[in-house]
């Protein structure tokens, strides 16, 4: 046997021992790990569903498209994250949200549930003072009225937390996507006060279709699936010596809360929004808590500035 033949692949399963050989000296250790399983991985999906040239040309057409369909305002790559169920999993895989603690030393509250973040979220919403609406312009829609109070696993008020919120228009449109309302419409930050309490005022968002211009569109349409978010609010919350809590609240009752297309709803993140009558005129209500674990204050980078 000639010394090249141990070392050149000779069918489509040697192909893989002598990938994984040529990564196998990476320094950085956890590198090495992420990519010899996923390219193992890679290799077992080929093999098993024996991917063929075109296909290949069209997946890495794919990538191309999710790559140039991202720009300022959508970010195409996180949404085909989030398609697959990859944003929610990753979520729900670090931030497990134990049980709270039965252990009378331990005391420690239930963790509240993490959702994705989404493509949405702008880094520099408005510092907002307690009770502000962040409905602002002429956003017309119910009036909805949001406190709660953050607590730490002691179950603790945590004062001056910073609460982060941004959802979509009555119209079922975020500001970025919609040139008639105002930059930062229905986005805000609220610090908590002395009790661990926030509050402010805003209008009930509408469920709307995730993005279905782009190539991910064109997947969810080849897959027979529906685009339709149920409707909700998004919330990052944040103080330091804690995790940042990214997390999503959805309206009870919505039509679309099991079939969520990017599988980011789980039962305690279904708010409860008491709706009624004023003066004849409708005025809706959510009271939602929040519990943070301690940790890194790590922010995400922004999907788009
Ligand atoms: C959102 O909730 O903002 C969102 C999440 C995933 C895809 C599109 C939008
Ligand atoms: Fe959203």
């Amino acid at each position: 046997m000639s010394p090249a033949s141990v070392t050149l692949p000779t069918t489509a399963e040697s192909v893989l021992p002598l990938v994984l050989q040529a990564m196998s000296r990476t320094p950085d250790a956890r590198l090495r790990e992420l990519m010899a399983s996923l390219t193992s991985h890679l290799h077992a999906f080929i093999l098993e569903t024996r991917v063929t040239e075109e296909e290949f040309e069209r997946a890495v057409k794919f990538i191309i498209d999710i790559g140039q369909a991202t720009d300022e305002k959508t970010n195409e790559v996180i949404l085909a994250a989030d398609l697959l169920g990859v944003s929610s999993l990753v979520a729900i895989l670090n931030n497990p949200a134990p049980h709270a603690s039965h252990d009378a030393h331990a005391q420690e509250e239930a963790a509240s549930h993490a959702a994705l973040l989404g493509p949405f979220w702008r880094a520099n919403a408005p510092f907002c003072q307690a009770g502000d609406n962040i409905a602002r312009g002429n956003t017309l829609g119910t009036p909805l009225d949001v406190r709660g109070v953050v607590y730490d696993k002691h179950g603790q008020p945590l004062a001056g937390a910073t609460v982060d919120v941004w959802h979509a228009s009555p119209v079922g449109l975020y500001e970025n996507q919609d040139d008639a309302q105002e930059n930062m419409n229905l986005r805000g930050r609220f610090k908590t006060d002395a009790h661990g309490a926030y509050h402010f005022k805003t209008v009930r968002p509408a469920g709307y279709p995730v993005p279905t211009h782009g190539p991910c569109g064109d997947l969810l349409r080849a897959q027979l699936r529906h685009p339709n978010r149920p409707a909700h609010l998004h919330f990052m919350v944040s103080t330091p010596g804690h995790k940042v809590l990214i997390t999503q609240v959805f309206a009870d009752g919505d039509a679309n809360l099991t079939s969520d297309p990017v599988f980011g709803v789980t039962a305690p993140l279904v708010g409860q929004f008491e709706e009624r009558l004023i003066d004849g005129r409708p005025q809706a209500n959510l009271t939602q808590d929040f519990h943070l674990v301690e940790g890194e204050m790590h922010f995400p980078h922004p999907p788009i500035p």
